[in-house]
């Protein structure tokens, strides 16, 4: 099947007891038993639920893995990763990523001994450096969260293949619409289901794809249902909903995302504009060969290096709402430095390029003259 029907159907079949052409909500704790052990394949609603089941075979297809799991929030479903490490293992991170994610491996794992070193990946070459004979696991986010890097999924592969390590990435602001980490090498896919999965700001919940139905992914699965983060099945046919329209939702994001881009580059009150669509980024090459599109998501600085020049822009649109979050169909505005990435110490973040006058935008599928217009009357009030 070609990605714009799996979507639709990929790893989901119509309701056989009824015909019902939408999964249905199964919103039960429980299945009856004939005698003790004896049931139709489920037991309890923690371990399996039918309409769970459905999402993750569908998000699983969508990935090119084996396996899917889906959990209570994005971080619910790091945080089951992470069990599967012991005390003394290290793992290897980007240095620029989310900061929920940052802050429960720095502020909760590396309390139970894991240990966490955030590089660069920008030079695949430099990274070998960093590599013990502890280090476990590779964490990537591409493109990372806010600054918008581009890392090379193959290159980074073909190093953790040869040092046996597990490659996960992080493909919450690509979506698989854009790009397919597995099928660049990656083992692991996670998602915060929460953004473009979902796409409709209504439901928070997350993700993990493994590449083999082997050991990590019967690992895993025993992690979700010993630790219990798992979603309910009104969320999961919310989402199952949403996927149905991702390629035509991402298709406009991307769109628009480019045109506005455009504008933000030409705009004399406008400092740097990170978007991967952008010739002058410094990963173009990399993001037209590994991903089908630019994406929704583009990061700028106002000119006057200030965090009063960005409050004026981010507190005077209309279109674009202020809030944290990303992935919607409508589009959103924010200031990493207090809100996303505010977990993130302040030399730390600034180090790669989360300056006070960096203001975040979420895309949305809005009408784009609209939202060049709203971005124009915004940028006036500097
Ligand atoms: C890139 C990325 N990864 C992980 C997460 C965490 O996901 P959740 O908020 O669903 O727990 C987020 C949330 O914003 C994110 O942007």
């Amino acid at each position: 099947m070609k990605f714009a029907t799996k979507t639709i159907h990929g790893g989901i079949a119509p309701d056989e007891h009824t015909g019902a052409i939408m999964t249905p909500i199964y919103q039960t704790s429980t299945y009856i038993q004939s005698e003790p052990g004896v049931h139709k394949g489920y037991e309890y609603s923690r371990t399996q639920n039918p309409t769970r089941e459905a999402l993750e075979n569908n998000i699983a297809c969508l990935e090119n893995g084996k396996k899917g799991l889906v959990f209570s929030s994005g971080l619910a479903a790091i945080d089951t990763l992470l069990k599967t490490f012991s005390p003394g293992d290290e793992i290897l991170s980007s240095n620029d990523l989310y900061g929920g994610s940052y802050r429960l491996f720095t502020k909760v794992y590396q309390d139970f001994g894991i240990k966490f070193k955030f590089i660069s990946f920008d030079n695949p070459g430099d990274v070998k450096q960093h590599i013990t004979e502890n280090t476990k696991m590779i964490w990537l986010e591409t493109p990372t969260n806010p600054m918008m890097n581009i890392i090379d999924i193959k290159a980074i592969s073909d190093l953790s293949k040869e040092h046996d390590l597990l490659l996960a990435v992080d493909n919450t602001f690509a979506s698989p619409y854009l790009q397919t980490p597995i099928d660049l090498g990656a083992d692991l896919v996670m998602h915060s289901v929460t953004k473009y999965m979902s796409g409709h700001s209504d439901v928070v919940m997350g993700a993990l794809v493994v590449k083999e139905d082997a050991h990590l992914a019967e690992r895993l699965a025993f992690l979700q249902n010993s630790c219990g983060a798992v979603p309910g099945p009104q969320d999961c046919f919310l989402v199952l909903r949403g996927i149905k329209t991702l390629h035509l939702r991402m298709q406009r994001h991307c769109e628009n995302a480019g045109k506005i881009a455009e504008f933000l580059d030409a705009h004399p009150k406008v400092g740097r504009v990170y978007y991967p669509g952008l010739k002058s980024h410094p990963n173009h090459d990399v993001a037209s060969r590994q991903m089908r599109g630019f994406g929704g998501m583009i990061s700028f600085t106002t000119k006057e290096p200030t965090v009063e020049a960005a409050t004026k822009v981010i507190s005077n649109t209309k279109v674009f709402h202020l809030a944290e979050s990303l992935g919607g169909v409508e589009s959103l505005c924010g200031h990493p430095a207090s809100m996303t990435h505010a977990a993130i110490p302040k030399e730390v973040r600034e180090k790669s390029g989360v300056v006070d006058s960096l203001i975040r935008l979420s895309v949305g599928v809005e009408d784009v003259d609209d939202l060049i217009d709203d971005l124009k009357q915004a940028l006036n009030h500097i």
